[in-house]
């Protein structure tokens, strides 16, 4: 079959990361005879330098013309003195919105072989650790009316709508369903209006799931739970501010942030992302994880293009090369062996 895949690096580790993924998906053509024609698009701080804005008209096209979509990261310090529409970060939030992404799907799995890589105790982590956070991503305060009044107030309005939180909702069940059947749906709504309306929406659509076990909790008891008793949960639902929070905490409990892939789903297109950053300070040194971008295009292949097996046979490739040691400075502990992105890609590549 012939598919296209759009890739856009992005800033700082972007690159590096992307170029990873980007050999994978050249390998798994190759094994499992497909024909991927990849199409590079700028977005972010390149975009800028390029283009003059974060996300150009040709790179929304590239990604409606593919079948999947693959980004590095945006950002870093040589756009940090811009402001609001004009930052690289917008690149990104309006990509989102533009292709309808309004589902963040966010595993933080422990790997067995990286047990010892996790700053909580092994105790706390059990069995093991797998989580789903469901994050709500083209709503609330994001995307809320912003400005700074002419007394130098700022403010950002967090607002959601029945529908918008229904169709999270959804997709938080539907996720549960496929996992172990237990949702956590996470706002704030002893103290917010618009976390009262989520948990009330929440509660009519779990009716449609009887068979999943539905419980509340306040965000800042989620982000302690999350240390201290982190295998009680099993899907995460909640909004895009309190996602964005929960979904780094989570990451770094699996050892690290570097490991992470995600997916950003809507009716028509996906975009898989690591759940990192640009990271500028490690960028052009062939140090980055290139995991959780690899692992982003498996999620793709599974998601997007209904390529599971494909899909699994990377996720076998990393799971193999932790087996046999390697690591990257991220995840490096003693008597493990420390390999560059490089190495960490073809190893993985020749894996598959
Ligand atoms: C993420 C990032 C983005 C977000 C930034 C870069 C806009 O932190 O994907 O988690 O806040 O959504
Ligand atoms: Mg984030």
């Amino acid at each position: 079959m012939e598919y296209k895949i759009a890739i856009m690096p992005g800033d700082g580790i972007g690159k590096e990361i992307s170029e990873g993924a980007v050999s994978v998906i050249k390998k798994i053509g190759k094994k499992y005879n497909h024909e991927f024609n990849i199409n590079y698009a700028d977005i972010g701080g390149v975009a800028i330098d390029n283009h003059g804005t974060p996300l150009p008209k040709e790179t929304i096209e590239i990604c409606k013309d593919s079948d999947g979509i693959i980004l590095g990261a945006v950002g870093g310090p040589k756009w940090d003195h811009l402001k609001g529409e004009d930052r690289p970060e917008k690149g990104l939030l309006n990509i989102r919105k533009e292709l309808g992404l309004y589902t963040n799907l966010r595993p933080a799995i422990v790997y067995e072989p990286l047990k010892n890589a996790s700053p909580l105790k092994t105790e706390i982590i059990g069995e093991g650790l797998d989580i789903c956070i469901v994050r709500e991503l083209t709503g609330g305060i994001y995307f809320g009316e912003k400005g700074v009044r002419e007394d130098g107030t700022a403010y950002d309005i967090l607002s959601y709508n029945a529908e918008e939180i229904k169709r999270i909702a959804i997709k938080g069940f539907e996720t549960a369903m496929k996992r172990d059947k237990k949702v956590t749906s996470v706002d704030k709504s002893n103290v917010l209006e618009s976390s009262r309306l989520w948990r009330k929406t929440v509660i009519e659509i779990s009716k449609d799931y009887p068979e999943v076990e539905l419980n509340h909790m306040y965000v800042d008891n989620a982000a302690m739970q999350l240390l201290i008793n982190p295998t009680q949960f099993d899907v995460i639902l909640t909004m895009n501010m309190f996602g964005d929070i929960l979904s780094d905490e989570a990451s770094m409990i699996t050892g690290s942030i570097g490991m992470l892939p995600s997916a950003s789903i809507g009716e028509k297109y996906g975009l898989y992302e690591p759940i990192h950053g640009s990271a500028p300070d490690i960028a052009g040194q062939d140090i980055a994880n290139p995991i959780a971008t690899i692992l982003s295009a498996a999620m793709m292949f599974k998601y997007s293009m209904g390529l599971v097996e494909e899909g699994v046979a990377i996720e076998k490739a990393v799971e193999k090369v932790l087996n046999d040691g390697m690591r990257t400075k991220d995840i490096y502990t003693d008597s493990t062996k420390l390999v560059g992105t490089k190495e960490m890609v073809s190893s993985i590549v020749e894996n598959i």
